[in-house]
């Protein structure tokens, strides 16, 4: 562990970001600028290619910085998991929807941590971003990574960080977004939180991965729940005649205990309509039902009829 804690302090250590998307792929760029060597892996080759070519495709990634970081070699792009090898760190950036039945979809976690299973070696730090129910680090991560006989805090360690990255924020940056981590053990704590240090103005360690993976799930239903809120807010007050905008801006006048959300014809993103589902799911297996996010999940899925419904009326009554 010493060793791999120099390594990073030092910023020596190699750096593995699988899956290049909005979460990755600034992350990638934000260690590379830092002074790491670092790898993108993606499964999509057009992405890979991008990457190693210089070519964005994100918005909140500066096309200055990417070219500087590929061109002096910091960055590189692949498709190949082999250089996990070589790695001493790797961060999982891979998405995770729902399915069909809105149950939470993990494969492309367990794609990924096969991958790593396959490369794995002693004195590597894996940490999980990905969104997911409170519970996944600990029983499905790392049962796969320790089926290679190495052990964990010793041999090899995991943490969870959950990203929360807002796209489109010109204000709030990677680097000046505090971060949660959890690490599986002690030492995996502490070797998160000097990774992530070197990118971030602030970390904030947890008890545990589960804590950690329940932080991001609280944030995420505390907006749909609200959402919910001012959305079932805005149907009541048509139904009395008043205007939910001067309610919700007077409201907003109380200099406490108060925060406008506002409502709208439908969630967007990935993370808001789909986040608070994985806790749902997990506390479905628990026999609970998680009754605020399901009833936000309604209101807020019908929103985009009754926008419609109440277009239609306006016009047909002009
Ligand atoms: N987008 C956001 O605003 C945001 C914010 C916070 C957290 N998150 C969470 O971060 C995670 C990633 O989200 P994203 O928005 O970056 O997704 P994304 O779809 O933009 O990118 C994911 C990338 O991973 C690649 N990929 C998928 N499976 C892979 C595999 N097995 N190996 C290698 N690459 C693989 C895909 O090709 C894609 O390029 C999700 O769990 C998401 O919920 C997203």
């Amino acid at each position: 562990m010493t060793d791999l804690l120099s390594k990073i302090k030092e910023k020596t250590a190699n750096i593995a970001v699988i899956g290049l998307g909005y979460v990755g792929l600034p992350l990638a760029v934000d260690f590379a600028k830092a002074g790491f060597h670092v790898v993108g892996i993606d499964k999509n080759q057009a992405r890979a290619n991008a990457v190693d070519n210089g070519r964005n495709y994100i918005g909140d990634v500066s096309d200055d910085d990417l070219k500087t970081v590929t061109k002096n070699g910091r960055l590189t792009g692949t498709t190949d998991f082999s250089v996990l090898q070589q790695t001493d760190a790797i961060c999982i950036c891979v998405p995770t929807p729902l399915s069909k039945t809105k149950d939470p979809d993990v494969s492309f976690i367990l794609h990924a941590t096969d991958a790593v299973h396959q490369h794995l070696r002693s004195q590597q730090l894996i940490c999980l971003e990905s969104t997911t129910y409170p519970g996944t680090t600990h029983e499905l991560v790392l049962p796969r990574l320790s089926r290679t006989g190495l052990t964990v805090g010793k041999d090899f360690f995991l943490s969870f960080s959950p990203e929360r990255i807002d796209p489109g924020n010109a204000h709030f940056k990677l680097k000046n977004t505090p971060k949660v981590i959890g690490g599986t053990t002690p030492a995996c704590l502490k070797l998160s939180e000097a990774l992530y240090g070197n990118i971030v103005d602030h970390v904030i360690p947890v008890s545990s991965t589960e804590a950690a993976e329940m932080v991001k799930l609280l944030e995420n239903t505390f907006r749909s729940v609200n959402i919910g809120l001012v959305n079932e807010m805005a149907i009541m007050a048509q139904k009395l005649g008043l205007d939910v905008w001067e309610v919700i801006h007077a409201a907003s006048t109380k200099p406490y205990g108060f925060m406008p959300f506002y409502p709208g014809p439908g969630l967007g993103g990935h993370c808001i309509p789909v986040d608070p589902h994985y806790l749902a799911w997990k506390l479905k297996t628990l026999n609970y039902k998680a009754r605020f996010i399901e009833m936000a999940g309604e209101i807020n899925a019908a929103m985009p009829q009754y926008v419609v419904d109440l277009i239609v009326g306006g016009v047909e009554s002009e």
